[in-house]
């Protein structure tokens, strides 16, 4: 006990290392919770998709006939093979690349070649397997999980505490990836407090009041707040949504992350950066903004690499979680093992 409150611990090392934890973790987090796919300015028409993979399960959305967007498994219904390359591309059917089998864009099977000419099938019962969709101010989302929730209730205090951003009027400018050497948890604890900063981030500590620096856990958030200094870039807001995606925004625009695992230690980060049409910034300079958010988050690589590998040494297994600085990594702590434990939230 301390002072009357119970010591939060940080999860167990193990929790970030072991292949058979991320196979639950795919399973009972990525396989249940609502997870952002692309943006609909990607899919204006129909035969418009965007495919992407998010925890090792490939997925689509498109733009059907009727203009409303469906999802699928990115998976043919034959043997397995692909049917829509990842990123945003058109299609006025879904054909496989393997041998050809293709699909209405509404995922029913049409027509399966060299088939004897008479065969019969049932196109329905070899429908895509679907996945659920929806879209929240242009973002969509998906849902692996049939019996999910609706989104609004994945998204939780977000659409709250965006109210007052102007995501729509906001145009995209640039996407930037890193392909990195850590478990997503690892990335995700950096993100969620702000103790480091001072030590890891000279620049961003000069720009944000730090005495300034406060976190509320909201329901599927975690929220941060820092005033920033006269001249800097930040609007001192940085959000994170459970279980992956941050929002960073600053004076005249804002990012959105996907941290997208792709083993138990290995993540991609995707950041899509949009601006205000009417501030007035050049190509050049919304460039120069991207690479200032990148360079910063940039600067935690090394150390999370470092963390990683300490994390499965074999030594370190849990340590004290500040009750000040890293209530986010309890939060986030806690549904982790509450989706490994099997708890619905
Ligand atoms: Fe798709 Fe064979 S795997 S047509």
């Amino acid at each position: 006990m301390n002072g009357g409150r119970s010591q939060v611990y940080a999860l167990d090392a193990r929790t970030y290392c072991d292949p058979d934890v991320y196979q639950r973790e795919r399973q009972s987090i990525f396989g249940r919770e609502w997870l952002l796919l692309g943006h609909e300015r990607e899919l204006a028409k129909p035969g418009d998709t965007v495919a992407g993979t998010i925890a090792g399960f490939p997925l689509f959305v498109i733009r059907g006939k009727d203009g409303r967007l469906v999802a699928f498994h990115n998976v043919c219904r034959h043997r397995a093979g692909i049917l829509v390359e990842d990123g945003a591309s058109h299609c006025a059917a879904i054909r496989c690349r393997y041998h050809g089998w293709l699909y209405d864009l509404d995922g029913r099977l049409q027509r399966r070649p060299g088939f004897a000419e008479d065969d019969a099938f049932d196109g329905a019962a070899l429908s895509l397997y679907p996945v659920k969709v929806e879209s929240w101010r242009g973002f969509v989302f998906v849902n692996l999980d049939a019996a999910a929730g609706p989104l609004a209730a994945g998204l939780g205090d977000l659409a709250t505490a965006t109210a007052d951003l102007a995501i729509e009027r906001y145009a995209f400018h640039a996407r930037k990836s890193f392909d990195l050497a850590f478990n997503w948890k690892t990335y995700t604890d950096n993100y969620l407090e702000g103790y480091h900063i001072p030590y890891m981030h000279k620049g961003l500590a000069a720009d944000l009041d730090m005495a300034s620096y406060r976190v509320e856990n909201g329901e599927q958030v975690s929220i941060h707040r820092a005033s920033p200094k006269g001249g800097g870039a930040y609007g001192g807001l940085f959000l994170w949504r459970w279980p992956n995606n941050t929002i960073g925004v600053y004076g005249a625009g804002f990012n959105i992350c996907r941290i997208l695992p792709l083993s138990s230690d290995r993540l991609e980060l995707v950041f899509d950066f949009y601006f205000d049409p009417d501030a007035g910034l050049s190509d050049a300079e919304k460039d120069r903004a991207a690479a200032t958010t990148c360079g910063v988050v940039a600067e935690d690589f090394p150390m999370c690499e470092v963390v990683q590998r300490n994390l499965a040494a074999g030594v370190y297994t849990s340590g004290p979680l500040s009750p000040r600085h890293e209530q986010g990594l309890a939060y986030f702590h806690s549904r982790v093992r509450g989706a490994l434990a099997g708890e619905t939230t």
